[in-house]
């Protein structure tokens, strides 16, 4: 059984072909960043039209590399949640639109879920049950993680994502865009103890919520001064950019090995998956396998290649076709994350219609 995969959440577009063994047959993914790049950050208008002019090209490359014509597709998988608007309505409206003409099942894809299902379609079902760690640009959670399809989620930032934080503190720092990978960089020569970079909530081991605002505010005041006008990175030498690089990395990665704990703690669970832009960090990889290798925690870590946005890890949405969760043309676009109210209980509840069990709804639902 061949699936065909849709991923335009944000600014990535992406298509795959996987078959029911979960083995990849293709997979193309169109980079956006050289769009945003000026202006260090997405610009959503500017996304959905790229995924517009590119959306057909990468579903051809993508059955091309497979080997697969769209007579040997047996559905049609999208990411219809979370994400932008715009953007999601181009992958909705093409997926949408080939399930008609070939008459195939559509399939839904949390995008959130997905980054943790990388971890099953790399390590395989011994994943289950775990603690998921999702460290993204738009997303930083922690679910319960008891089967493919069964999330819960259990607690995320009240304020900005990590991937986010990474983006605007490299921008305080006149580094590239995306941000990440240009703070890992600067950071390989800095000292991460030069700065003592605040970490939220990091001693309350019953708060699984994260912050990161007031560590980029902490940054920003430490280059400019509370009050003083920002974006004067030309004036801080390669020494200084780096030892704020490394100080502000390792503060969110302490920030996240910590939750992790506490969550692992809380749930007495023993295995912990981590999904996400991200989890590409190598120092977050480090000190992960540190926590695996001191507390008798198992950590699966998504390979760096579908760590960022990718259409293989929507290869969750054959759980949901075995499930025969095979959604109706109804189906819609979620921009918003489903997420418990933050930090007033460990367990979430549906923005929507309260059940704890947020992550198990479907979008919507037809048998089939
Ligand atoms: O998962 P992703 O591609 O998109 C979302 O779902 O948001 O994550 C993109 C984010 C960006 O904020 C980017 O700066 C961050 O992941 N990222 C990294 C690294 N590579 C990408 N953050 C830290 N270290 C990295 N090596
Ligand atoms: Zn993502």
């Amino acid at each position: 059984m061949n699936l065909l995969i849709l991923e335009t959440t944000c600014d990535e577009t992406a298509a795959a072909v996987v078959n029911d063994r979960l083995e990849v047959l293709g997979s193309t993914v169109a980079s956006q960043d050289a769009l945003h790049e000026r202006f260090r950050g997405v610009v959503p208008e500017i996304a959905s039209r790229a995924h517009v002019e590119r959306i057909v090209p990468i579903i051809d490359t993508a059955l091309r590399q497979a080997c697969v014509t769209l007579a040997e597709l047996d559905a049609i998988a999208v990411a219809n949640t979370p994400g932008l608007a715009g953007s999601l309505l181009v992958g909705l409206a093409a997926a949408k639109s080939l399930a008609v003409a070939l008459n195939l099942p559509l399939l839904a894809v949390n995008h959130v879920h997905a980054h943790l299902f990388a971890c099953r379609i790399a390590y395989g079902q011994t994943v289950f049950p775990s603690v998921g760690l999702v460290v993204s640009g738009g997303h930083t959670s922690l679910f319960r993680c008891e089967g493919p399809l069964e999330f819960q989620w259990l607690g995320g930032t009240i304020d900005d994502a990590a991937g986010e934080a990474f983006d605007k503190v490299a921008s305080l720092l006149g580094l590239g865009y995306p941000g990440g990978p240009a703070i890992e960089r600067a950071s390989e020569r800095g000292n991460s103890r030069a700065f003592g970079f605040p970490r939220s909530f990091v001693n309350d081991a019953t708060r699984l919520d994260f912050s990161f605002s007031g560590l980029k505010t902490a940054v920003r005041y430490q280059i400019a001064g509370p009050g003083k006008a920002g974006g004067i990175a030309p004036q801080l030498l390669e020494k200084e950019i780096a030892d704020l690089a490394a100080s502000f990395q390792e503060a969110v990665v302490d920030v996240l090995v910590a939750k992790a704990r506490h969550a692992l703690a809380l749930t007495g669970l023993h295995t912990l998956l981590v999904g996400g832009g991200v989890a590409a960090n190598t120092r977050l990889r480090e000190r992960l396998d540190e926590l695996a290798g001191n507390e008798g925690v198992r950590t699966f870590i998504a390979p760096r290649e579908l760590c960022t946005d990718n259409a293989v890890m929507g290869a969750i949405a054959i759980e949901r076709l075995k499930a025969g969760l095979v959604e109706s043309l109804d189906l819609d676009i979620k921009p918003g994350l489903m997420r418990g109210n933050p930090g007033a209980s460990v367990l979430g509840k549906c923005g929507e219609c309260g059940r704890e069990d947020l992550n198990l709804h479907p979008v919507t639902r037809t048998s089939s």
